[in-house]
């Protein structure tokens, strides 16, 4: 008699310990929403995570290096000179328009050996100029002074110019114009 009533129990309160049928199917039920919800909850963190961090750290992973651009013929650079040249930013958008054009300094030491310095002032980027007459580089913002090999010789910028590296293929002078020369060559 009493077998068949444990058989049957619900649990009817038949001092046998075990939880009702009924409550523990909703404690299931709750068990199981609680975790749906925990996944949706992270699903949805990392969704809102992602494009955070793809910002923070996209600029610290992407190389645009190695970009060679062509500055024209080695003999449009006479040894002794420093001449004016200007290249299309090969990293521009099409919305970037005139602004795409860059320019900087080329100066021909020797045949073959030469030096091309970023236009931007290494204190705030303002373009520098070159006087031939004083073989120095000069800054119409506030007086910053290079010497013709770019080395920093008076005012407030805190270094010499910066330079891309060049190379020479047939007769032509290329840079690396893939990387804007900054900050990041010093460290
Ligand atoms: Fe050239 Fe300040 S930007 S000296």
């Amino acid at each position: 008699m009493s077998e068949s009533k444990e058989k049957s129990c619900g649990c009817g309160g038949c001092g046998c310990g075990s939880a009702p049928a009924a409550a523990s199917k909703s404690e299931q039920r709750r068990g199981f929403m609680f975790k749906v919800g925990a996944g949706l909850l992270g699903v949805g963190g990392l969704l809102t995570a992602l494009p955070i961090v793809s910002y923070l750290i996209g600029p610290a992973t992407k190389r645009f290096s190695n970009i060679w651009v062509n500055l024209g013929a080695t003999s449009s650079f006479p040894a002794g000179q420093t001449r004016f040249a200007t290249f299309l930013n090969p990293i521009r958008q099409p919305t970037d328009g005139d602004s795409a054009k860059t320019a900087c300094w080329v100066r021909c030491i020797e045949a073959g050996q030469f030096q091309v310095f970023a236009i931007n002032c290494a204190h705030l980027g303002c373009p520098v100029r070159w006087f031939e007459q004083s073989k120095l580089f000069m800054c119409p913002c506030h007086g910053g002074v290079y010497y013709q090999d770019g080395s920093r010789a008076a005012g407030p910028p805190p270094r010499g110019l910066f330079e891309y590296a060049w190379k020479v293929e047939g007769d032509a002078l290329l840079i690396d114009a893939g990387r804007l020369p900054g900050l990041e060559e010093s460290v």
